[in-house]
């Protein structure tokens, strides 16, 4: 099932208004000339690799050879074969390795004893000018080896559209590379409840981490937005809890529920013919999926379904929108819940036959547990003190039952509070802490933490990227991530299987997206994952990288070219001139920045950036990346305003609070304005305080207005100030008031804005002037805060 074409193209059509069309849908005629050529470039770093003089042809007389140890190896040669074909046009015969005559001019791929010894995911490729040998320690090694092989042929042959020549002559530089992983688990995890996406996309996905030597495809097919998996003994899991309203227009966080009388049209399930499908490819991928069924929370679609499983069995629709807290929650009490969990996960079983179910655990609120009496009666009878020890008890059973089947219970790492299960592996996403606790009690840990993992956060300056979830994660800090933290016994580090990417799909509705948020960073997931931690190096990667990203160019892929953007810093130099300082730099090692102070966007003969450019004048910069003379990625621009207030000291009478401190010591006066994102480091942010400030313009100065600026977010509970008021003051000891305002909140209720406030007494001379803003104090009546400190946001003070 899909969603229906009006829906994707309002979809699509609505997402490209919120990012500004073409913003990053890029062209994928995109020419890299700066590729380096002849360089194998692989990703993940391989552990060892010999370059050596020559190269071997393969052409249409060349077979491939397999030994026939197993069906595996017969599906290795089959897709060595497709791709070959795919890739060149060539129709390569495969053919029963049986040892009796040399490979001479060929390629073998055989099962290799002294390498099986070491891991059945080792492999070693040996390309001579007479021919090739990949043999692996067992088939994924040797599928590896094969993966390795596809990134030695040009970038052209990723390409599925571009005609091929039967007489092109495809040279494979001659080389020795032995290889290994370093981590048994390489991962990658799609949420396809927030948004839908089809059989063909998630196979796309498996075929984005066989690329990359990953092997674990963990498909989160249960939230509260959606239950994906075909369930034939409760049909109304995919009937009801498969489909929402369409609120695709409106901001994930502002979708009003389903009303009486709605339909629901957006959404879709796999049945479980598709779900054989996946799980067949994946297998012929050297990879495992790790299915994912939510308990006891991120279940609206399952209780829309079926409300008695939930404490109150009251009706619920399945919400088309963020869902915080998360209180309709399964019943902990009733044994009807555990027989319905059972059943699914016979039929779950039944559909993936990997080691691990994924039961999730996460984001629980309990409040409905600590009411209801079957949960009351289920802890008195079980001695569990609190709802944790529930929740506890509950992912217990299902470990349990799991066990009982052959099987172990993996989930994230709130499935640590009230008491781990045995057996069961963690999930760490908080941070490392619960892998560490996890991993010091001696439970199996695959290390997942939001700062290093989390792909839907943003990777690039945020106003130029497609609306994301919040947080920050670019490229290089993907690749920055150590999986086995220092605080581990080099014995407790061997319970770190490994690591994993997760995109969550709130605001990625379809696939374009989707890939625009997974590359480049799960190159770098990949050689975290799978290069040994003294073969990363993050500027020999940047290059490797780049021969990478034409031949995604070539297969059509949409990868983000966020690191090639050029990042302004304003700063304002400690003494001398009052000034203001910008500096400019790319994530990406070697990208060249041109810019322009003219407002037209840069070209390939505007001025290259050497050093920090000194401002003191209105101006507005544009600057764009540059790799050789190929133009990567947008423009960012950054207007500067400067006028009296401008670089100078604002002597606060109180620090601002939190994080929400600017990024340097002249955040309200550094001539840029704070952005709609309180969290842009541009802000200062007040909690129940109010903001005094004097500016010492060092001289008696003729002035006209004085501006303060100010956000106003409720959702962030941050609100416009009850007053303002601006006093001057030519000795800094009286003071006269030059202007004054008082807000009224009604005014206000719920729009977020940015507002400047501009007090215009008449002219004056002044040397001193103070700003003081009063914080409204409390969050209002009816706002989730009410009663609760409201925060001030204060950015940036002009005065002409
Ligand atoms: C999670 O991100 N809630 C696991
Ligand atoms: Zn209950």
């Amino acid at each position: 099932m899909s969603l229906t074409r009006t829906t994707f193209f309002r979809q699509l059509f609505a997402f490209l208004l919120a990012c500004g069309a073409s913003l990053f849908i890029h062209s994928c005629s995109r020419n890299l000339t700066y590729v380096p050529e002849g360089t194998p470039s692989i990703i993940p770093a391989p552990e060892n690799m010999e370059i050596h003089e020559g190269s071997f042809v393969v052409s249409g007389r060349t077979a491939i050879y397999y030994s026939p140890e197993t069906d595996a190896m017969q599906a290795n040669a089959g897709y060595l074969k497709n791709w070959i074909s795919k890739a060149t046009g060539l129709d390569l015969a495969t053919e029963v390795y049986d040892g009796s005559k040399p490979h001479t001019g060929n390629i073998l791929l055989r099962m290799n004893d002294t390498v099986s010894s070491a891991g059945s995911e080792n492999y070693i490729l040996e390309a001579g000018s007479k021919g090739i040998l990949i043999s692996g320690g067992g088939p994924a090694g040797v599928f590896y080896g094969i993966q390795t092989l596809r990134q030695l042929f040009p970038a052209e042959a990723e390409n599925p559209h571009q005609a091929k020549h039967a007489k092109t002559r495809w040279h494979i530089p001659c080389l020795k590379i032995s290889d290994s992983p370093r981590f048994a688990w390489r991962g990658m995890m799609l949420d396809v409840s927030r948004h839908f996406f089809d059989k063909e996309f998630v196979k796309e996905c498996i075929d984005y981490l066989a690329m990359h030597k990953m092997n674990r495809f963990h498909w989160h097919l249960v939230d509260d937005q959606g239950w994906r998996p075909e369930i034939k003994q409760y049909p109304l899991l995919t009937e009801v809890g498969a489909w929402r309203v369409d609120r695709e227009d409106l901001h994930w966080n502002s979708r009003p529920p389903q009303e009486d009388g709605e339909e629901a049209t957006y959404g879709g399930y796999y049945t479980q013919e598709d779900i054989r499908e996946i799980v067949a490819y994946a297998r012929e991928r050297h990879i495992t999926v790790v299915p994912e069924i939510e308990m006891p929370a991120h279940v609206s679609s399952a209780l829309a379904a079926y409300p008695w499983l939930s404490c109150t069995g009251k009706p619920i629709t399945v919400p088309p929108g963020g869902v915080w807290p998360i209180t309709d929650i399964y019943c902990a009490g009733k044994e009807e819940t555990f027989i319905f969990l059972e059943n699914v996960l016979n039929e779950i079983m039944d559909l993936f036959p990997g080691e691990f179910i994924h039961v999730g655990g996460d984001e629980a609120t309990k409040t409905e547990w600590e009411k209801c009496p079957h949960c009351r009666q289920r802890m008195r009878e079980e001695g569990l003190k609190n709802v944790e020890e529930l929740q506890s008890y509950f992912i217990r059973r299902m470990e349990a039952f799991l066990h009982a089947n052959g099987r172990r219970l993996i989930g994230w790492d709130e499935i640590l509070e009230g008491g781990l299960a045995p057996r069961a592996a963690v999930m760490s996403w908080r941070g490392t802490s619960g892998g560490i606790e996890a991993a010091k009690s001696g439970h199996e840990v695959v290390m997942s933490p939001t700062s290093h993992c989390y792909f839907d956060y943003y990777q690039g300056p945020a106003h130029l990227e497609p609306p994301a979830i919040g947080g920050w994660l670019p490229l290089s800090k993907v690749y920055a991530f150590e999986p086995v933290p220092p605080e581990l016994s080099p014995g407790e580090s061997s319970h770190i299987l490994g690591a994993q990417a997760n995109l969550w799909t709130e605001y990625i509705p379809i696939p374009a997206h989707a890939q625009y948020m997974i590359f480049p960073r799960i190159a770098a997931m990949a050689e975290v994952c799978w290069s040994r931690s003294d073969r990363k190096d993050w500027h020999d990667f940047s290059d490797r990288l780049k021969y990478h990203m034409k031949r995604w160019d070539e297969a059509g892929i949409n990868y983000a070219t966020s690191a090639f953007h050029p990042v302004m810093e304003v700063s304002v130099p400690e003494s001398g001139k009052r000034e203001l300082q910008v500096s400019m730099e790319a994530e990406m090692p070697g990208t060249l920045i041109r810019f322009t102070t003219d407002g037209s966007d840069p070209g390939s003969a505007s001025e290259v950036y050497k050093n920090p450019l000194g401002v003191a004048s209105f101006i507005t910069l544009k600057a764009l990346g540059f790799m050789g003379s190929q133009p990567m990625g947008m423009v960012n621009s950054l207007e500067l305003t400067f006028n009296l207030a401008t670089a100078r000291k604002v002597k606060l009478a109180s620090p601002p609070s939190g994080a929400y401190t600017g990024k340097h010591s002249h955040t309200l006066t550094d001539g840029i304005r704070g952005s709609i994102r309180p969290n842009d480091g541009h802000w200062l942010g007040f909690h129940g305080i109010d903001l005094s400030g004097i500016i010492d313009l060092e001289d008696l100065t003729p002035l006209t207005t004085v501006r303060v600026g100010l956000l106003h977010k409720p959702d962030w509970w941050i609100f416009l100030p009850k007053s303002i008021r601006i006093e001057v003051s030519s000795d800094g000891i009286d003071y006269e008031s030059y202007g004054e305002a008082d807000i009224d909140p009604e005014t206000f209720e719920s729009n977020e804005e940015t507002m400047d406030f501009t007090f215009s007494g008449g002219q004056v001379r002044a040397r001193y002037v103070k700003i003081t803003v009063e914080n409204t104090g409390l969050c209002p009546p009816g706002h989730p805060g009410e009663g609760q400190k409201a925060w001030l946001f204060i950015d940036e003070i002009g005065i002409e």
